[in-house]
């Protein structure tokens, strides 16, 4: 039998060792998780994320008492963003959360599989690459791209 290993690469650095746009995007991430709506978890997580025309687009988790009628962050950015400039590639997106106590994660939040695999048709569908930024108190998880997290997504039907 042949084996197949699948790697994944995730760079780790501190938030004022990125570039001046993705540490904005960070930052940005962070104060969207002011506006979560987490009255179930009480896990408050925001997201930013930048298009192709250089727009930037936040987003944060929206919670039901019917808990799948919710969406996370990311999606509830990605979303709103195809709404918005449905012509326009995904770039970058950050991610941050604070727990029930309010404060930041010190470990950053890995997207949950759907939101993975929304990330994944939406850079089939601008065929671009989005860089995955995950804020962590402890550091950054940069991701060069959503196949790091999610190979052998299922793409087509
Ligand atoms: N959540 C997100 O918004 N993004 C993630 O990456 C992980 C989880 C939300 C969903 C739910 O509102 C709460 O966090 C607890 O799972």
């Amino acid at each position: 039998m042949k084996e197949i290993t699948l790697e994944s690469k995730i760079r780790v650095c501190q938030k004022d060792e990125l570039p001046d746009d993705e540490r904005n995007l960070v930052e940005l991430a962070i104060e969207a998780t002011a506006n979560s709506y987490a009255p179930h978890s009480h896990f408050h997580v925001g997201a930013a994320l930048l298009l192709a025309n250089g727009k930037i687009v936040k987003g944060c988790n929206q919670e039901n008492a019917v808990l799948p009628a919710g969406v996370c962050a990311e999606r509830s950015a990605i979303f709103s963003a195809g709404a918005q400039y449905p012509d326009q590639a995904v770039t970058k997106l950050a991610i941050a959360a604070r727990a029930g106590d309010g404060k930041l994660t010190k470990m950053p939040v890995s997207p949950c599989g759907i939101c993975r695999q929304v990330m994944v048709e939406t850079e089939t569908r601008f065929q671009h690459p989005m860089c995955i930024l995950l804020y962590g108190e402890t550091g950054v998880y940069v991701i060069d791209g959503i196949k790091e997290l999610m190979p052998l997504a299922f793409t087509e039907f």
